[in-house]
């Protein structure tokens, strides 16, 4: 038998880039904390790449998937099961009573269904407008649907029907819009594309721009949805809510679920046998979500979120401030940050990052993003950042 990594390499299509140079691999997790093989500890800033909203092994979740392992693990779809009906019940009570809840397995497939219901909406409508560096996953709907050529390009010919507007534009999406038009879909606040953040006018004029013509307007917080923001929903912060939304990620604390939940007028345009799944809605992944979001919609865990998100921010403005040389712009909301470099350095930082004990996450090669654990206390997260901060300046002080 060959060591974890032999094994990858021989058996695994290799999709992933591993973190960092494939040679990490994490054999435990709790709270803020995750250990490596050989038992080293880090301080996790990555969170699963905004699955861990609760940390590790969280204990209310722990004990959830328990109780519902040992009474059902899976039945089907053909049968009621009461934790995918309670934890339907929160998510719509939490967005709009009214609302129905379709059960999916990711954040992809969670789309896939915002992006079929849109089509069924009204007929004759099928085209989405979608933001110029959006990522909404990667099956072939909402692939085509994600706003990046990069990942487009060697997939073509994709789905029909997507067009792609500038982020916080508000014209360049009222231009798009036709008589084919059925919907408007875009991430609050963009993760995948380097954090960057909706702004009022935006996402205001865009709920105007939905209502006056006739379309639906589809948040995607799979990414920046529950409590990541320091709202539940990321909406919120805006005083704008959506037709529909999508989330996953976090929603499992772990465990894979997606959900698109839809506004009280829209719950009732799929029918039997428009759309289904064999896995979604499964009651250990519902129960390991109810108990997630127990914790997460509460008003005192989502302030204290908005204060560590306060943290975060300054920590990174200072940053900017103290390495004008290296550092382009930082940008976040609530506990999702990122740090833009000038210098195409990111992975390196990285690297040193998860040397020193603290793993953070560089997309491409300019951004550093931060996804701590929403229930990081202050401390971890002031330590976190101390080792992030002293990191970029031996980084810094190498290049001069
Ligand atoms: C905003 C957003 N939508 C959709 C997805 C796709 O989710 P999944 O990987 O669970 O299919 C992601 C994943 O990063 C995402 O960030």
């Amino acid at each position: 038998m060959g060591t974890v990594q032999d094994l990858e390499a021989r058996y695994i299509i290799n999709t992933y880039s591993r973190n960092p140079e494939a040679t990490l691999f994490m054999t435990r997790g709790e709270g803020s904390y995750v250990w490596d093989q050989n038992g080293k500890k880090y301080l996790d800033f990555l969170g699963g790449l905004a699955v861990n909203v609760l940390g590790h092994c969280h204990p209310a979740v722990v004990e959830a998937i328990n109780k519902q392992a040992s009474l059902l693990i899976h039945t089907s779809n053909l049968y009621y099961t009461a934790p995918q009906a309670f934890l339907a019940e929160a998510l719509v009570e939490s967005f709009k009573p009214g609302g129905k809840v379709f059960f999916a397995n990711s954040g992809a497939e969670a789309n896939e269904a915002a992006i079929k219901l849109a089509r069924r909406y009204r007929s004759g409508r099928y085209k989405i407008i979608t933001a110029e560096n959006s990522f909404h996953g990667r099956t072939m709907a909402t692939l085509s649907a994600t706003g990046q050529p990069k990942y487009r390009e060697p997939f073509k010919p994709l789905v029909d029907g997507f067009a792609y507007a500038r982020f916080n534009d508000l014209e360049s999406f009222a231009a798009l819009v036709d008589g084919a038009t059925a919907a408007v879909m875009i991430e609050p606040v963009q993760g995948e594309g380097g954090v960057h953040v909706a702004s009022s006018h935006f996402i205001k004029g865009l709920r105007e721009l939905c209502d006056r013509e006739g379309l639906l307007l589809i948040f995607d917080e799979v990414q920046c949805g529950m409590g990541r923001s320091g709202k539940l929903w990321a909406y919120e912060n805006w005083e704008v809510s959506p037709d529909l939304l999508t989330v996953a990620k976090g929603l499992g604390g772990g465990l894979p679920i997606g959900a698109l939940v839809a506004g009280e007028s829209f719950g009732n345009v799929l029918q039997p046998g428009d759309h289904a799944s064999t896995f979604g809605g499964n009651p250990v992944a519902c129960s390991a979500a109810l108990s997630v979001l127990k914790v997460v919609n509460d008003g005192l865990f989502l302030a204290d979120v908005q204060k560590k998100g306060q943290v975060l921010k300054e920590s990174m403005k200072k940053m900017s401030l103290d390495y004008p040389d290296l550092v382009k712009e930082s940008r976040g909301l609530g506990l999702i940050a990122a740090m833009e470099l000038k210098k195409g350095v990111a992975k390196e930082i990285q690297i040193k990052c998860t040397e020193a004990g603290l793993l953070v996450n560089a997309i491409g090669d300019h951004i550093i993003r931060f996804l701590p654990p929403l229930n990081i206390k202050k401390t971890e997260l002031e330590a976190g950042l101390k080792i992030f901060e002293v990191v970029f300046k031996s980084f810094a002080d190498s290049q001069v």
